[in-house]
């Protein structure tokens, strides 16, 4: 028996589990499998997208696991090309039929596209979709500040999360500070860097600490984000690395070692540039 996950309280009441799982580039028989292993390692939580083309790969796993759907937080998002209110709801529900799934626990705004600036009549589609029963709550990802700001004054809807790229050589000190100021759970994509972010899984400094608590530097990366009150959402296709990412609960980061793992940060941090 796997032991539970702690939970976060979300501000409509909503609990989630601490470490939830990624899935973007799962797709088919291949992701389906690895879907169901993450399942299996214990995962409860699982992030997808419209985007991602892989709702169906995600409903099938969930289908074809031993967990029953009601023990699984499902998260998918909504794409700047449906942001127009007549074009969100149908995608929404799109989504749900490539999932093959009845609800989805958590929808977000996949990002604001401020050009286009629609963001706000995607807001009240997800409004009115969570008020018919097609998704639980309703989050944002890759909002900032004012865009928070603009959609709790046109709607007087606060989004549950803002999932937004964080990592120790990418901080976002203030918009993090404006998700807590709104009580909204920051939630952290790309948390170990994607492999992408130069060397950040082979740091000399990280890899000090992680020989100080025998643990993996994933495993340090992932309990910062924890320490600091953060979601991360690890995406692997290994089962080995999907167990290790979830036994991160029992040790814990000296202030010192927090301080100095977050001052890793680097003005080019951000891995998309
Ligand atoms: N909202 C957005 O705009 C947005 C953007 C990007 C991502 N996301 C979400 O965030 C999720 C996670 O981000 P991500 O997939 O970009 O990257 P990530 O989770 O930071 O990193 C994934 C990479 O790290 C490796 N890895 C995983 N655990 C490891 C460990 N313990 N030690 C060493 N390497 C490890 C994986 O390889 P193996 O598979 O070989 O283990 C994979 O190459 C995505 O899947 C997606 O759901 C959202």
């Amino acid at each position: 028996m796997k032991e539970m996950i702690p939970t976060y309280t979300l501000n409509d009441g909503m609990r989630v589990p601490t470490v939830g799982f990624g899935t973007d580039r799962f797709k088919g028989a291949e992701g389906t499998l690895t879907i169901k292993q993450a399942l299996n390692n214990g995962y409860r939580f699982l992030d997808t997208a419209y985007a991602y083309e892989n709702e169906a790969t995600v409903g099938k796993a969930i289908k074809e696991s031993h967990v029953s759907r009601e023990e699984i937080i499902v998260s998918s998002k909504l794409p700047e090309v449906h942001h127009p209110y007549d074009s969100a709801v149908p995608a929404i529900q799109e989504s749900l039929y490539r999932s093959g799934l009845d609800y989805f626990d958590i929808y977000l705004i996949h990002w604001p596209d401020p050009e286009q600036d629609k963001y706000v009549e995607a807001w009240q589609a997800l409004i009115d979709a969570q008020k018919w029963g097609l998704v639980r709550s309703i989050g944002v990802s890759n909002f900032h500040p004012d865009q928070l700001d603009r959609l709790k004054e046109e709607t007087g809807v606060l989004p549950v999360i803002n999932q937004i790229q964080t990592h120790p050589y990418y901080v976002q000190e203030e918009l993090i500070r404006a998700n807590e100021e709104h009580n909204i759970l920051t939630q952290s994509w790309s948390p170990l860097g994607s492999r992408m972010a130069d060397d950040l899984l082979e740091n000399a400094t990280l890899s000090d600490i992680a020989q100080q608590h025998s643990k993996s530097i994933g495993q340090i990366i992932l309990r910062w984000h924890l320490q600091l009150g953060y979601m991360p959402i690890p995406r692997s296709s290994s089962p080995v690395r999907q167990s290790d990412n979830l036994n991160v609960f029992d040790f814990e980061l000296s202030d010192k070692e927090m301080t100095t793992i977050s001052s890793l940060a680097k003005p080019d941090g951000d891995i998309y540039g």
